[in-house]
């Protein structure tokens, strides 16, 4: 039977980059609607940025932006990186958009008749420069609990300790700096505490969250015993200012981005079926007899479990089949670091010429359907690579490829065949409805793990075969060609049992095979009887574990210094990606666009001096001719600051003011060092006498 199946993955906030920890849930949702693809069913997947909120219009002013030109920014960048993890969705849309629009305005018009909004006057933190009101986010002061300064409006990143914003000691607004005052105004509010919902989501909710028994029982804390009236009415309005469609009837006053998000949901579906003539309400009608799963972080099961179904259930819509969480990701056992440099974004895994197949088959063998939070441990990862896809995989097809195209002119053994294989290699067709039941079941480790235990068996039919040693003797030559062709067919099976995980690598091997794209069902047969191959190239290369460790660098963001760690060594032949040998490996190519974004100026060494407690550190004053700017250098070891002042030297003069132990530092001086940025090996970069303070370099 053919399936209807609906997916979608969380939509990510349009104001910062896709990195490893967002791929998990990207790849996992990919992962499983590439297998129900594969399986025949029809089932679409959708996404969409989320583009609305505070933080997204205070980024874009800061930037110089609307909001709109941001969001169109982000949109391309997240497109580009879910590409680039060859994460292929039916439709990338985004919540400002018609559709969302339409389907918020009719899910809050339907909520409120049914006499399920209700509007309330609340008293909040309002910045009287910014004349905003302040997301606790958006407001800092001193710890109640232990007095650490330029804390978060609801916890201390010091001690732990969480609080309510009005009890910060000497609080001010982190837009503006001044100090807030407590402002009233009306809000709209959704009746979660009304029996209609506490009752519909007793019964609903489980039932979303059946298959993780974790989900559950965080569901059970929310709700409270039977009787127990736990949920409280959730605030869904923000006053203007904000990023986000007005709500009708209530001039300046706005959906909060968490009401919209969701509908984004269905926005982006609306959006594709007038794509593709599907009928949307076949997937979101009352009676849709479709199915419908969210993919999502333990992190917001809130929103998908309660706030969302409610919503849903009351405005006459169908509910999802299941919501499926994923715990979170760390990075050898920690949380994700600038500082370690394990915040790793999907962009600089790329640029660093790293390979997304490995990346996805190492979230995939740690993803099991369960809430567990998953660890990218980076020698495992590499380890695990290795091994797993070119130790015992690729390596069927190129110990066998090579004697069957020099040897059998690419042409496999003529008659039985299968007989053959079935003799030898028992058992490798018939996995295919286990593993299946367990990509499924979204336990991708344990199909993995299936797969790969089939691949030992392949590559001990291997060993004990040695091809090489049959090749020595003509006598051998149709035991080699029997043994190779059937090497090629277990080799193509397991390509149909990876090609969830690895599409790019599977279609590189179905050009290899000869083949149409593979199907689930054809792992139910056979190549036919001399069918030809083309010729082997390799498939995937292996980590470097240099290559690991040039990520972590780049990633890197050094809390010392603001100096540059390298510049480009000159021009000398290279291989592409290659190694340049004083600075290490070029960049990725940029366009003059990018280049053009520094602005770099000539700037003169006004005063430079020690910087208590800091071994490296230089404080220079640069004078760009109309401002001076102040800058922490980490170039101590290699000059003493008497010898600095009056000098010329290039900065980056646009580079965003960083917060550093010592002070602001307000740029980066330009400094030329060998790879590793070793002292003595450090050279501050000088104009040609001449140059004056303030004149651009380009
Ligand atoms: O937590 C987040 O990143 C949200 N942008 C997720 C929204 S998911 C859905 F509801 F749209
Ligand atoms: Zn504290």
């Amino acid at each position: 039977m053919t399936r209807k199946i609906l997916v979608t993955s969380a939509l990510p906030y349009a104001n910062g980059a896709i990195h490893l920890g967002h791929l998990v849930e990207y790849i996992q949702t990919d992962i499983w609607t590439r297998f129900q693809k594969m399986r025949g069913h029809e089932c679409w997947f959708v996404c969409a940025d989320d583009t609305h909120g505070t933080p997204i219009m205070l980024r874009a002013e800061k930037e110089g932006l609307t909001p709109e030109q941001l969001i169109a920014r982000v949109h391309a960048e997240h497109s580009r990186d879910f590409a680039g993890f060859h994460v292929a969705f039916d439709n990338y849309h985004t919540t400002h958009s018609a559709e969302t629009r339409h389907y918020a305005e009719d899910i809050y018009g339907k909520l409120k008749a049914a006499g399920l909004i209700e509007v309330r006057s609340i008293e909040q933190h309002y910045d009287p420069v910014k004349e905003m009101f302040l997301p606790d986010r958006f407001i800092k002061g001193e710890c109640p609990k232990c007095g650490a300064k330029d804390q978060y409006g609801d916890a201390c990143e010091s001690c732990g300790a969480a609080y309510a914003p009005t009890e910060l000691k000497n609080p001010y607004s982190a837009v503006s700096g001044a100090q807030p005052v407590l402002k009233s105004s009306d809000h709209y509010f959704f009746k979660l505490s009304d029996p209609r919902c506490q009752e519909f989501l007793r019964r609903a909710t489980r039932e979303v969250c059946k298959e993780q028994p974790e989900a559950i029982n965080k569901l059970q804390e929310w709700l409270g015993e039977p009787g127990e009236n736990k949920l409280t009415d959730w605030d869904i309005s923000r006053d203007a200012p904000y990023f986000g469609f007005e709500i009708p009837g209530a001039p300046g006053k706005f959906f909060y981005v968490w009401l919209d998000a969701p509908i984004g949901y269905m926005g982006s579906f609306k959006n594709f079926c007038a794509k593709k003539g599907l009928d949307f309400d076949e997937f979101w009608g009352r009676d849709s007899q479709a199915e419908l799963y969210h993919f999502i972080g333990k992190d917001i099961l809130y929103f998908h479990a309660l706030f969302w179904p409610a919503e849903l259930e009351h405005a006459g819509y169908r509910i999802p089949t299941s919501v499926f969480a994923h715990g979170f990701l760390t990075v050898d056992g920690a949380k994700m670091s600038k500082s370690r440099g394990t915040f790793i974004t999907a962009e600089s895994y790329l640029a660093q010429g790293l390979n997304p197949e490995w990346l996805r088959y190492y979230f995939a063998a740690k993803l099991n359907g369960s809430m567990e939070d998953i660890d990218l441990n980076l020698d495992d990862f590499t380890q695990r690579v290795n091994s797993d896809l070119v130790g015992k995989y690729i390596n069927i097809a190129s110990r066998a490829a090579g004697f069957i195209t020099k040897r059998f002119g690419g042409q496999l053994l003529h008659g039985h065949l299968a007989e053959r294989f079935q003799a030898d290699l028992p058992g490798i067709s018939e996995a295919a409805e286990e593993i299946a039941g367990h990509y499924e079941a979204r336990d991708f480790a344990r199909a993995l793990r299936r797969v790969m235990g089939l691949a030992d068996q392949i590559n001990q039919y291997v060993d004990k075969n040695q091809p090489w040693v049959l090749a020595k003797s003509e006598e051998n030559a149709e035991q080699l060609h029997a043994v190779c062709s059937v090497l090629i067919n277990a080799f193509r099976l397991l390509t149909i049992y990876l090609k969830p995980v690895l599409p790019k690598l599977a279609q590189r091997a179905e050009e290899f095979l000869n083949v149409a794209p593979l199907h689930w069902g054809d792992a139910g047969h056979l190549l036919p009887p001399a069918h030809l191959i083309n010729g082997y190239e390799h498939l995937m290369q292996r980590i470097d574990p240099k290559q690991i460790e040039a990520l972590v660098a780049a990633n890197r963001e050094s809390l010392e210094p603001t100096v540059a760690p390298a510049v480009t060594p000159p021009p000398q032949p290279s291989p592409a990606g290659g190694e340049g040998k004083v600075g290490g490996a070029f960049a990725p190519v940029i366009g003059m666009d990018d280049f053009s974004k520094v602005d770099l100026r000539v700037a003169r060494i006004a005063d430079a001096q020690h910087v208590e407690g800091a071994d490296k550190l230089i404080r220079l004053t640069l004078d760009l001719g109309t401002e001076t700017r102040n800058v922490f250098a980490g170039i101590k070891t290699a000059y003493d600051p008497a010898q600095l002042v009056g000098r010329l030297t290039v900065m980056v003069a646009n580079l965003a003011p960083r917060k550093m132990k010592f002070g602001m530092s307000e740029g980066m001086v330009l400094a030329a060092s060998d790879a590793e940025g070793k002292s003595p090996g450090l050279f501050l970069l000088s104009p040609d006498s001449g140059a004056t303070p303030g004149m651009k370099v380009k």
